[in-house]
């Protein structure tokens, strides 16, 4: 089928690579000339596993090109899929919008007199998919298909989905715009595809944000009991995680969630319960943001707590910069906060990020003469470094593991001063998480 996809940032290029592999005709639209010449030579804009490469191979196809033009998007297809950000707006909490808007206004103001869909992918607040509906021509039909992509996993979570979410309009063309979207994806397989309504689409998208954002927070604020009372959050979120009806995703305890779309969109579905005066939903959702943001201050405490009062003029030097490994994505980055505000407070602050292009990469470099080491990115490098041989570069053996991802009895055993959250600190005489993974 000829598609179109507008916006071709992480999910606009990942979306249209993925298309084409399914055997589609693809051309991608942005405004952006330098991204459209990037991915026009097999470039993502960002670090995606496997994108260059499904990128290069849908171009040498002949069935994938980018393009500036909306003339020619217009001229190229009857499906448009709109892939655009929908950012949380500088003066308040709700999103956006302004991408999407121009982007199906000038679309919808080239096309032809035939039919056409919009599939609307883009993470929007209830009711706008109704909204643009309602200002189409009528020969226009709007659906919304959320997406559910992670960053690092986007090529796998588009081409092995668990859900198809689909939003049909209730016009007489709804029925046949959902044919249409079930025809573009029926090479994936079984996978369940739920027809809905476009309001409900739409609040599928954001709920499960913000409910995978619930769980962190919770697991967060579970781990400051478990400091207080001397607890440990990594077994008792393995343990937690066994029950069916909780899963094990997402209850990781530490710096707390960010990135481009988990705190926006909670916050957008905030501003959103507020309009409609949900005020306890919006107070829920508020909540889980609040915590989230006291993960990082709490961080901030506890390096100040380790240099003994202050961070004034001394060397600390934050391992992580990225919003999550494997990504070099800082957009909201809970590292990037704690970076700010140890340098605002007169910390000498070296940071190291394998991905993040401002950082340097070299490890052993960053370590030299620290006086406090702080994890803010679980990074495999960081998750895996040896406590021995890092012990003799710092110059204080004190880490604030703000991802609980180091290994705590090595890193004892070997004289590090390990200060985590919610775990306690023990040698290898008697280790909660081994004996936890040996139970059967
Ligand atoms: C998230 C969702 O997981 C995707 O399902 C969704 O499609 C996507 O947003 C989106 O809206 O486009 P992503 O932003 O790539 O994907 O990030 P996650 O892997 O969910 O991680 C988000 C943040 O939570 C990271 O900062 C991570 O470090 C943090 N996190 C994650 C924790 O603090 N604890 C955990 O247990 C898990």
């Amino acid at each position: 089928m000829k598609i179109t996809v507008l916006g071709t940032g992480y999910l606009g290029a990942t979306h249209a690579a993925c298309l084409t592999s399914l055997g589609h005709d693809v051309l991608g639209v942005d405004i952006d000339p330098v991204r459209v010449d990037s991915l026009n030579n097999g470039h993502s804009p960002v670090l995606e596993p496997g994108l260059d490469d499904l990128l290069t191979a849908g171009l040498q196809a002949g069935r994938l090109r980018f393009t500036t033009s909306v003339t020619e998007a217009a001229d190229h297809a009857r499906v448009h899929f709109l892939c655009v950000g929908t950012p949380q707006s500088a003066d308040s909490w709700e999103m956006d919008l302004s991408a999407v808007d121009s982007a199906v206004d000038e679309l919808v103001a080239h096309l032809d007199h035939g039919d056409h869909l919009i599939v609307g992918k883009s993470t929007v607040p209830a009711g706008t998919a109704q909204g643009l509906q309602e200002r189409m021509p009528e020969r226009v039909a709007v659906c919304w298909n959320p997406e559910f992509l992670r960053e690092g996993h986007g090529i796998a979570d588009t081409l092995q989905p668990d859900r198809i979410v689909l939003g049909i309009p209730d016009t007489g063309a709804g029925p046949a715009a959902g044919e249409t979207v079930r025809e573009i994806y029926a090479d994936l397989g079984e996978v369940p595809f739920l027809v809905t309504d476009l309001t409900t689409a739409e609040l599928v998208k954001v709920s499960a944000n913000a409910f995978l954002a619930t769980k962190i927070s919770f697991i967060n604020a579970v781990a400051d009991l478990c400091e207080a009372t001397g607890g440990d959050v990594s077994v008792l979120s393995t343990a937690l995680g066994l029950d069916p009806r909780i899963g094990p995703g997402a209850l990781s305890a530490g710096l707390g969630f960010g990135g481009g779309c988990l705190p926006k969109d909670l916050r957008g579905l905030t501003a959103r319960a507020e309009q409609v005066d949900a005020r306890q939903a919006a107070d829920l959702f508020r909540a889980v943001d609040a915590e989230n943001m006291h993960r990082r201050d709490r961080l901030v405490d506890q390096v100040t707590d380790a240099c003994g009062g202050s961070v004034s003029d001394r060397r600390i030097t934050v391992l992580g910069a990225s919003f999550k490994p494997g990504s070099d994505d800082i957009r909201d980055s809970p590292a990037m906060t704690v970076i700010g505000d140890l340098e605002d407070a007169g910390g000498l602050v070296t940071v190291c990020d394998p991905a993040v292009p401002a950082y340097s990469r070299d490890l052993s470099g960053a370590l030299r003469g620290a006086e406090v080491t702080v994890i803010a990115t679980d990074w495999p490098e960081f998750r895996d470094l040896d406590p021995v041989a890092a012990c003799d570069l710092v110059a204080v053996p004190t880490v604030v593991d703000g991802r609980n991802c180091l290994p705590v009895a090595r890193w004892t055993d070997a004289g590090w001063d390990y200060r985590g959250t919610g775990r306690r600190a023990q040698s290898s005489g008697w280790n909660p998480a081994s004996t936890a993974s040996t139970a059967n």
